[in-house]
């Protein structure tokens, strides 16, 4: 009698966890940040956490349940999403003055896809993160990103 009603009740949910993962509908998880400074309500125009390892270490867990299923672990791309090591390249080979300004378009560039998601013709290819995470848990995911650079410097 058990065992029927698990045969049914676990089927249902093991196909539960594929539908959900095959449609990229995933709940995203949580972030605490409470580690971090706060960063009042309005959003910076670039990254506040830049090498801070409280930040990198929440940042690393963040991308991880969240953002790793599309842009792989350790954001080492399966090839469904951008590479995300990749993000910084053309400021790696920016002359040392233009290079800070490089870097910040970057993160504008980072905080309006990760707040806003990616939708094309009515189809989500990256779901919005605004109203899930606040501006700790984006620019935390960014500081670790930056320890991943394909090109550091
Ligand atoms: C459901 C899959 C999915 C999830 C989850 C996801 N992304 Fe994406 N992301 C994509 C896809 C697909 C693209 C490329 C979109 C396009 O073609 O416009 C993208 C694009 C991006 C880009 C632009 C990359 C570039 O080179 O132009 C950034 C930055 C990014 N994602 C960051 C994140 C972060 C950070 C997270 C986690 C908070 C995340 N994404 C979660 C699928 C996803």
């Amino acid at each position: 009698m058990r065992t029927t009603a698990c045969v049914i009740a676990c089927t249902v949910a093991l196909f539960a966890a594929f539908g959900a993962f095959a449609h990229g509908d995933t709940v995203p998880q949580a972030v605490d940040t409470s580690s971090l400074p706060r960063l009042g309500d309005a959003w910076r125009a670039e990254n506040p956490y830049r090498t801070n390892d409280a930040a990198v270490k929440v940042g690393s867990s963040a991308y991880n349940q969240n953002c790793a299923r599309c842009h792989g672990l350790e954001a080492v791309s399966g090839g469904i999403a951008p590479d995300l090591r990749k993000l910084d390249n053309d400021c790696a080979t920016a002359q040392a003055n233009t290079r800070a300004t490089c870097v910040k378009e970057n993160d504008e560039y980072f905080l309006t896809t990760v707040r806003h998601g990616r939708s094309r013709n009515g189809a989500v290819y990256m779901p919005p993160f605004e109203g899930t995470f606040d501006q700790e848990a984006i620019w935390a995911i960014k500081a670790y990103l930056e320890t991943r650079r394909e090109k550091p410097f």
